[in-house]
């Protein structure tokens, strides 16, 4: 497959997997994923170098065997990962730089596809790690593409959300995700200010 078609057959995977398997989980999570659907079925093939980090190696492994997880295998080599730029080795220790990263499927800036209003992209976290608890303006749902994390927004308890389950976050309400044993890989949409990164609020 070339690597246009293997990024646009990604592409039309997370449109279906809106539209389908990730409805289930939080209540107010479908009205953005149907938003978010024609967003990106309007969005144009970006032009971005891919680019590596460390966290990068961990994810062929953590990929689960669904038709997603082989739509991202055969888009690999055309991702660009990123890291926060609010967040270094200083705010959060070297062992979460090392093991945390996220690439970016669609977005205004270094994504696979154009949209300026929203960003999907995929998180990957380490073992063991703690992504602490941050805000951010845009409105997002995560989906969690594997088992064993842990998620909690607010003051909320912690819960174990299944792998394909929704995760609503409404603008700026503070969340943290712990990973459990093996890698955590989440699926993420944001919609509305897509361009003011997360915070950590403590
Ligand atoms: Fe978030």
């Amino acid at each position: 497959m070339s690597e246009i078609a293997s990024a646009r057959a990604l592409l039309q995977t997370v449109v279906a997997f809106y539209a389908g398997a990730g409805r289930k989980g939080d209540a107010g999570a479908g009205l953005m994923l149907d938003a978010l659907r024609a967003d990106l079925l309007r969005a144009a093939p970006a032009s971005i170098a891919p680019r590596t980090i460390t966290a990068a190696a961990l994810l062929p492994a953590a990929l689960p065997s669904t038709e997603l997880g082989a739509a991202i295998a055969a888009a690999t080599p055309l991702l660009r990962w990123r890291q926060n730029p609010n967040y270094s080795a200083a705010s959060m220790g070297a062992a979460f730089m090392a093991g945390y990263g996220y690439v970016e499927f669609a977005g205004p800036k270094d994504a696979l596809f154009h949209t300026p209003d929203v960003r999907v992209g995929l998180l990957v976290l380490a073992a063991g790690l703690h992504y602490p608890l941050h805000a951010h303006p845009a409105e997002e749902i995560y989906h969690p593409l594997t088992d064993g994390g842990l998620w909690r927004r607010g003051d909320e308890a912690w819960r174990a959300v299944p792998a394909g389950h929704a995760i609503h976050h409404p603008p700026m309400v503070p969340h943290e995700t712990r990973a459990g044993d093996s890698t955590l890989l989440a699926l993420y949409c944001w919609r509305g200010d897509t361009t003011t990164e997360a915070r950590l609020t403590r």
